[in-house]
């Protein structure tokens, strides 16, 4: 739907202008959020951050900004890459100074969907994860505490006078606060969505829009209980799974287990969400796993372990044919979507 970045600003006076509110209403809301793609429902804006047009512009000026770190080489975009499906790539993410951080990269393309934000699920919305990265040592500050990176990014974005005028005209505030900072950038998040994917068109009826394969691994899916966690429209239930992936890594990775304090999620990481997933390699809260075919084998292979955590689901061998694995590993490419790839990198100010 939304092809072109002016297309949805469009649609939304197109929407307001077909509503039947009155010629004022109708004004107010001229500038709507993009519309629902295909296949997925609208997002959510949250009362204290409604979509306005300034933010999401001002947003991906600042998502795109290595002003955001202390060195000014590392921006959210240098992790989250358009090019690489807003993902980087790499087993791990490498953050300012090179410094290596524990877990491999999510996408952000429809992580305004996550009920939770994080691979353990510990910041509660997409401005709260913005606050997360800028102060987190091994991806954007150099500083020591949370206060200093913050009041940091905030006097580097204050000397640049475009952004002062930005910040105005988006938060009528004077001055520019690191809330107003993570919000801008939630913001321009909440448009970054993937919808309309081969699958969607299919369930929509178009039974060409996957390929014989793709339908055999469909089926595949849901026979072998993929599905169980990997879930309706999203393709995950957003429930935390102990998986067995790190399992062996010493020390282990606590997973959820920080978040909840339950003994049972020790270990245990958010069921991802499978749309886009071809464009997101490699794989797992670790990035352990090279390839979808790897996955695939993976879960083939059944999980071993005695960890008593360990999800059942995943112990049993499935002994799948190569076509079935095939088949699967088809599947998922036809998870992927567009909308997002309109969200270009933007001449910063
Ligand atoms: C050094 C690389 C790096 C940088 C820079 C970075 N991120 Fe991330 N991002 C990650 C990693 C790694 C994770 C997962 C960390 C975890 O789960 O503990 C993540 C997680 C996220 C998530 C959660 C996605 C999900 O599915 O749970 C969002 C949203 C996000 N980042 C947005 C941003 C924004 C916005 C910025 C800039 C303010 C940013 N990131 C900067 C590497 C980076
Ligand atoms: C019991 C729940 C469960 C079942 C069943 C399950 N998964 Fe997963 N899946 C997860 C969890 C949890 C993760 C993340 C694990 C981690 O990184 O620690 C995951 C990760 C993945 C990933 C990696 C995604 C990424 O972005 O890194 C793929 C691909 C995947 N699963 C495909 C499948 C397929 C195909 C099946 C069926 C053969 C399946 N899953 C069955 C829970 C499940």
């Amino acid at each position: 739907m939304a092809r072109g970045k002016r297309r949805w600003w469009a649609a939304g006076i197109a929407v307001a202008g077909l509503s039947g509110a009155g010629w004022g209403v109708a004004r107010l809301v001229a500038f709507g959020p993009p519309p629902a793609l295909a296949g997925l429902p609208a997002v959510h804006w949250p009362a204290r951050n409604q979509f306005t047009r300034e933010r999401v512009e001002l947003g991906r000026l600042l998502f795109f900004d290595g002003r955001l770190s202390s060195n000014g080489k590392v921006s959210c975009a240098t992790c989250h890459d358009p090019a690489r499906g807003f993902a980087d790539g790499r087993k791990v993410a490498e953050g300012i100074l090179k410094r290596r951080g524990e877990r491999n990269t999510p996408t952000i393309i429809n992580a305004a969907y996550n009920r939770e934000q994080f691979w353990d699920g510990r910041a509660a919305s997409l401005e709260e994860q913005a606050l997360a990265s800028i102060s987190n040592p091994q991806e954007m500050t150099t500083e020591t505490t949370p206060e200093q990176a913050y009041a940091a990014c905030v006097s580097r974005l204050t000397a640049v006078p475009e952004y002062r005028r930005r910040f105005a005209k988006a938060f009528s505030s004077s001055e520019i606060t690191i809330l107003d900072v993570a919000a801008a950038i939630a913001s321009f998040e909440r448009t970054v969505l993937s919808g309309n994917s081969p699958y969607d068109r299919y369930l929509a009826g178009d039974r060409s829009a996957m390929t014989p394969s793709q339908i055999r691994g469909l089926e595949t899916f849901r026979f072998v209980g993929c599905d169980g966690c990997h879930r309706g429209i999203h393709f995950t239930d957003g429930a935390y799974i102990m998986s067995g992936i790190g399992m062996r890594r010493k020390p282990r990775d606590p997973g959820r287990f920080v978040v909840s304090k339950f003994p049972q999620d020790f270990g245990a990481f958010r069921t991802t969400t499978l749309r886009d997933v071809a464009l997101t390699a490699p794989y797992m809260h670790d990035g352990s796993i090279a390839t979808l075919q790897e996955v695939v084998e993976h879960y083939d292979k059944g999980v071993k372990g005695t960890d008593t955590e360990l999800d059942d689901r995943l112990m049993a061998p499935k002994q799948l044919s190569k076509q079935q694995r095939a088949d699967l590993v088809a599947f998922m490419k036809a998870l992927s979507g567009t909308g997002w790839q309109t969200a270009q990198r933007p001449v910063l100010p």
